[in-house]
């Protein structure tokens, strides 16, 4: 039987991610649009995404938090690009961004000193691997496929080099314990529901101080630099971005962040993600056709929630058949408008993938998931003709 009732908001892309409960575009009526980023109101707008999130996020007070170009891939390559090649550097890697970054790192970098630790979809490489005498990158949240680290207790505080950390689909849902880290990026379009286009760089104290006594042998274009003159440019942390920002999209995300701390701050943001895991966890347990990409629950995602099929009859398809039966799934989710975007990612495993970061009201995720076995039970009978 076709559910009777629809999620309020069908809307559970991993990215842009949907916007916050009760947004609309008179959210961004006080948007200084027309002037310049670098008027006093302009670095002021700036200014303040920069000390909501240290507010939010409870980012220390010795931290450098800058707002950059070219979204997350924009601030973990700038931070690879200046911080890499003082020592040698252990890549962790599990899924595409993952991999992305071992490829930035080996193919393009070229560094001669590179470990690449790797584990296949759905699982995490053994982190005790991870040699932090030398740089470690890694992303907390894995999005395509599902698979987190479980917390930072595999990163020594007295570490030599630096951990860098891809934090995009992480900020904001799960606990980053600062201490343990010392660069994060991310975008705005994730868990908070803002718009593309900015990235977001913290930096430790330890990471400025690589960055003022280490100049890689490389040029850097201007889009990327962070020092002048062998120092910090400190502009960046305070406002004074590198180059043009979008007013927009700064005023969205400063209204996210004035969302989250109406909400209750950081442990509701993370209390509302973690439920509509525990939601789908406990569907996930009745499901005869459906199971986690990952399977250990320490290490599963409470935002990128990723899918796999266990139904008998559809894993003994061809890798291919599989494959175009999730994109079936998928297109009768979105034609019913009960879910779009819900297909897995296209280098993942065949399955589906649902947001569940701060922005999905657990109601809605409560909704959707009988669609998804209403959807299945459709697509299993067109496809075996019964
Ligand atoms: C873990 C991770 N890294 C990097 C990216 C790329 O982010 P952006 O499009 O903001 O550059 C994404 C996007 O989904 C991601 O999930």
């Amino acid at each position: 039987m076709k559910p009777a009732r629809r999620p309020s908001n069908p809307l559970f892309s991993s990215g842009p991610c949907a916007k916050r409960p009760g947004w609309s575009l008179d959210a961004l009526d006080g948007a200084l649009l027309g002037r310049s980023h670098r008027s006093k109101p302009g670095k002021a707008k700036l200014k303040e995404v920069i000390d909501l999130t240290r507010a939010v996020l409870a980012i220390p007070g010795d931290y450098r938090i800058g707002i950059v170009p070219g979204s997350d891939t924009g601030a973990v390559e700038m931070a690879l690009w200046n911080l890499l090649g003082e020592r040698g550097v252990d890549m962790m890697a599990w899924e595409s961004f993952g991999k992305e970054w071992v490829t930035d790192v080996t193919k393009q970098l070229r560094l001669s000193d590179v470990r690449t630790i790797q584990a296949p979809y759905g699982e995490l490489p053994d982190l005790s691997q991870a040699d932090f005498r030398r740089d470690v990158v890694f992303t907390w949240n894995g999005t395509t496929s599902g698979v987190r680290v479980p917390n930072g207790d595999w990163i020594p505080a007295d570490r030599e080099g630096l951990s860098i950390c891809d934090a995009t689909s992480a900020a904001f849902a799960m606990d980053i314990p600062w201490s343990k880290i010392d660069v994060a990026t991310w975008s705005w379009q994730k868990v908070l529901g803002g718009e593309g286009a900015h990235g977001m760089l913290v930096l430790s104290p330890r990471a400025v101080a690589r960055l003022e006594s280490f100049q890689p042998d490389r040029p850097l274009p201007k889009i990327f630099r962070l020092t002048s003159g062998g120092k910090l440019i400190e502009g960046i942390f305070v406002g004074d971005t590198i180059n043009t920002p979008s007013m927009l999209c700064v005023e969205d995300a400063i209204d996210g962040l004035r969302w989250s701390l109406s909400v209750g701050g950081l442990t509701q943001l993370i209390r509302r993600s973690e439920q509509n895991l525990r939601i789908v966890s406990e569907w996930v347990a009745a499901s005869a056709w459906a199971g986690f990409l990952g399977d250990d629950p320490a290490t599963r995602s409470c935002t990128s929630i990723c899918l796999r099929f266990t139904d008998p009859e559809v894993t003994a398809l061809t890798p291919e058949a599989q494959a175009d039966f999730a994109k079936k799934l998928a297109a009768l989710l979105e034609k019913e408008e009960a879910a779009f975007d819900a297909g897995s990612y296209r280098d993942a495993p065949p399955g589906l993938r649902l947001w569940g970061g701060a922005t999905v009201e657990n109601e809605d995720m409560e909704a959707v998931l009988p669609w998804l076995d209403w959807a299945f039970a459709t697509v299993k009978a067109e496809t075996f003709g019964r």
